[in-house]
């Protein structure tokens, strides 16, 4: 048995230099559903998970999962952003799969627990890094047959994070593919483990021609802009509009809709989601993707069949990505007033 090494005590990571790793911390959620119901769940120091080699995640992807974060405030406390938006998007994604949705208040409950029982774990004011929690459900038990499990688990464990693309919020480029990320009626809205492990071979070819990511096509007609994959796209044209693409192939990003509503209510740009066509990028003077892990990464410029298309710049953060950057994070470590349309 392969036992993971525990991370290092909170007092030796540097916080102001991590990437989007792995950590072994001490503590994570965990429930089971058996007999037809879950369990209430509890916090365990066992980071490895023992299930039969029947079980459905392992065969036929029967799992699903959320990001959300963790902010240290400058007074100290900790703030969670829109964690009723993760539980509830899980509730979905979950009906998707057949699997039994983990009750939305025990959800948020879940997420506290794990955050204060990892509270040291929980980056420092003024470092930019966060504490990423990942919720997880499982089908387990003995399977063979294309049927949904009769046994899950759920889990929520937590690691801190910095940036999710190497620049930061520096600019980098992107690429189209040749590949597609989800079909019209899949599973592209709903975060499911299967929509990500097709995306790790183009991904991996993205990586080797040196982008950050691949901006997938619609797999229709391939002509529209869907989404990056790990991260969902904007562009702001240049007279002031907030463009994200609407389709029903894409991941409603819950960073999407508070950057709608920042860029409609804040930055007085007109928010739209609607159509971005792939030969129609010279009407954005910006653009950049967007997402829990991603927050707000500036896109330099998109290869699409061996041309780059570049937006404001491959080196400097456009100043409209910069303002909806800084209120975005303003409001997640509270620093900026936050709505009240549930931004809290
Ligand atoms: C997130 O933004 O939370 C994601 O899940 C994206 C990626 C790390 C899978």
């Amino acid at each position: 048995m392969i036992l993971m090494a525990k991370a290092q005590p909170a007092s030796e990571i540097d916080f102001n230099n991590l990437g989007f790793d792995y950590m072994d911390l001490p503590y994570r959620f965990i429930a089971h559903y058996t007999n037809g119901q879950w369990d209430a769940g509890e916090l365990s120091e066992d980071s490895t998970l023992h299930i039969s080699e029947g079980s459905t995640s392992l065969h036929y992807g029967q799992a699903d999962f959320e990001g959300l974060k963790a902010y240290r405030t400058k007074d100290g406390s900790i703030n969670l952003f829109r964690p009723d938006m993760n539980a509830k998007r899980m509730h979905n994604s979950c009906e998707r799969l057949l699997m039994p949705a983990f009750p939305e208040d025990q959800f948020i409950a879940a997420v506290k627990q794990v955050v204060a029982a990892n509270a040291d774990y929980v980056p420092p004011y003024g470092t930019g890094a966060t504490l990423y929690l990942r919720p997880l459900m499982i089908g387990v038990g003995g399977n063979i047959g294309v049927h949904p499990a009769s046994e899950y688990i759920f889990t929520i464990f937590a690691q801190p994070v910095g940036a999710y693309y190497k620049g930061g919020l520096k600019p980098t480029n992107f690429t189209t593919s040749y590949y597609d990320r989800a079909a019209p009626h899949g599973t592209g809205q709903s975060k499911v483990g299967g929509n990500y492990g097709g995306s790790l071979l183009p991904g991996d070819e993205a990586h080797k021609a040196g982008f950050s990511d691949v901006i997938y096509l619609d797999p229709a007609t391939h002509t529209k802009i869907e989404e990056a994959g790990s991260a969902n796209f904007f562009g702001i044209t240049k007279d002031h509009e907030f463009v994200t693409p609407k389709s029903p192939s894409i991941l409603p990003s819950i960073t999407k809709y508070s950057a709608l509503w920042i860029a409609e209510h804040r930055l007085g740009l007109k928010a739209i989601e609607g159509d971005i066509f792939i030969n129609d990028l010279d009407r954005f003077e910006e653009a950049g993707a967007m997402g829990t892990a991603a927050v707000i990464s500036p896109i330099g410029g998109i290869e699409y069949k061996g041309d780059l298309h570049v937006f404001y710049s491959e080196t400097e953060v456009a100043p409209l990505t910069r303002k909806l950057y800084d209120e975005l994070t303003g409001i997640q470590f509270g620093d900026v007033e936050a709505p009240d349309a549930g931004f809290k």
